[in-house]
C-alpha cells in the first residue's frame, strides 16, 4: 500500500495507516492482528479479560508479525485489578504498545514504562485525560458512545463528533506531544477521514475489523451484523447480566438489540433479581449459536458494513477512500 495518510500516529509507529486494530476481547486474536500489522496498521491483540492462557496462544500466533514492530496487547483495566499475569506475560514479550481502558491504569505505569512499550489509554471523558497522563498515556483514545462493546453509560458517555474536538484541544494546550485517536463508529474512509478533520491523529477501529475474515467473532454474530442498520444495536447492562460479568458502574455495553434483549431492556431489575432463567435461555442460545437470544458484539457502525472482507482489504479502503476525501480538500 503506498503511504497516503501519514499522521503523527502512523510516523511514530511506523504504520502505513493511522489505524490501530482495537484490542476486541475474543475477536481480536492473533490471526486479525498480524493481519493488521502485516497491512500497515497497529495490530492490538484483545488480552481483554487478562486469560492467560488465550493471551499466550494468540499473542504468539500475532508474533509471526513481529518483525513489523507493530503488535501490540489491549487490557480491561479492572480486570487486571484482580489478576495481572496476563500483562506481565506480555511485557516479557517486548511489544509496541500495550493498550488500557476501562479502570484506573496507574497501578500498572511503572512495569509498562520499565518495558519500553508506548501505552494507549481509552477514555469516554474529558476528566479521565488527566489520570492517563499521570500513568504515562503517550496515545489517548476518545471513546464515543456509538462505539460497539464497553463504554460509559448514557448519564456518562459522549458522542464521539465532540469528544475528540474537545480532547484535540485540551491535549494541544496541556500535553501537546500527546497523541489522540478516534474511537466509535469509524469504520469507513468518510469516518476516518472525519476523525482527521476534527483534530486526531488516527482512529481506534473495533466493529469494522470485527467483521473480516480474520476475526475470531463467531460466523454467526458477523452474518447478524451485515443484516442489520445502524439501528439495530443498543447500550444496556442486560449482556453483562447474562453473561455473568460483574462490570462496574458506570460501563456497560452495545451490542445487537436482538429478541432476547428487547425481552429483558425494560425490566432490569427483574432481570437482577432473578437472572437464571433468562441466564438460561442466553447459555442455550450460544450453544446452538442461535443469535436471537446470543450477544453479537458490534457498534453503531454495523449500518456502514457490508460484507466481510480480509482485514487487509478493509483498511486498504478505509486510508484509500480517507485520503481521497482528505486529499480532494485540500488540492496541493
Ligand atoms: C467485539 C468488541 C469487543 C471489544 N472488546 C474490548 C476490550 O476487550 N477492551 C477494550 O478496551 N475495548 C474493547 N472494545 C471497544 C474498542 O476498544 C473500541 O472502543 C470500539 O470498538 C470502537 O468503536 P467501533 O466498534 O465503532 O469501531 C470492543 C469492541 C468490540 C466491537
Amino acid at each position: 500500500m503506498n503511504l497516503t495518510l501519514e499522521t503523527r500516529f502512523s510516523r511514530r509507529f511506523d504504520l502505513l495507516t493511522p489505524i490501530a486494530l482495537a484490542p476486541m476481547a475474543l475477536a481480536a486474536g492473533g490471526a486479525l492482528a498480524a493481519a493488521c500489522a502485516n497491512a500497515g496498521a497497529l495490530g492490538l491483540v484483545g488480552g481483554g479479560y487478562g486469560e492467560l492462557a488465550w493471551t499466550q496462544r494468540e499473542y504468539t500466533l500475532a508474533q509471526s508479525a513481529q518483525g513489523t514492530g507493530r503488535i501490540g496487547c489491549g487490557f480491561i483495566g479492572w480486570k487486571l485489578d484482580q489478576d495481572a499475569s496476563a500483562l506481565d506475560w506480555v511485557l516479557e514479550q517486548r511489544p509496541r504498545a500495550i493498550m488500557l481502558s476501562f479502570g484506573d491504569p496507574r497501578p500498572y505505569a511503572s512495569r509498562i514504562a520499565a518495558s519500553g512499550a508506548e501505552l494507549l489509554i481509552q477514555v469516554q471523558r474529558v476528566e479521565q485525560v488527566p489520570i492517563a497522563l499521570e500513568a504515562g498515556a503517550t496515545v489517548i483514545i476518545g471513546q464515543g458512545a456509538e462505539a460497539g462493546g464497553h463504554g460509559m453509560n448514557a448519564l456518562n458517555s459522549r458522542a464521539t463528533i465532540t469528544l475528540i474536538p474537545e480532547l484535540a484541544d485540551w491535549l494541544a494546550a496541556h500535553s501537546p506531544d500527546t497523541l489522540l485517536l478516534a474511537a466509535g463508529g469509524i469504520a469507513d474512509g468518510r469516518t476516518l477521514a472525519a476523525a482527521r478533520v476534527l483534530g486526531a491523529d488516527g482512529a481506534l477501529v473495533g466493529s469494522r475489523l470485527w467483521a473480516t475474515q480474520e476475526s475470531l467473532a463467531p460466523a454467526g454474530a458477523k452474518e447478524q451484523a451485515l443484516a442489520i442498520s445502524g439501528d439495530g444495536t443498543a447500550r444496556s447492562s442486560v449482556f453483562d447480566l447474562l453473561r455473568r460479568k460483574n462490570w462496574p458502574s458506570p460501563y456497560d455495553f452495545r451490542a445487537i438489540r436482538n429478541q432476547l434483549h428487547r425481552q429483558w431492556e425494560s425490566r432490569m431489575d427483574e432481570l437482577s433479581d432473578q437472572p437464571d432463567a433468562a441466564r438460561a435461555d442466553y447459555d442455550a442460545g450460544v450453544k446452538s449459536s442461535d443469535f436471537s437470544r446470543a450477544h453479537a458484539t458490534v457498534g453503531e457502525a454495523a449500518g456502514l458494513i457490508h460484507d466481510l472482507p480480509p482485514a487487509a482489504q478493509a483498511i486498504e479502503r478505509m486510508t484509500r477512500d480517507a485520503a481521497a476525501i482528505l486529499g480532494a480538500a485540500n488540492p496541493r
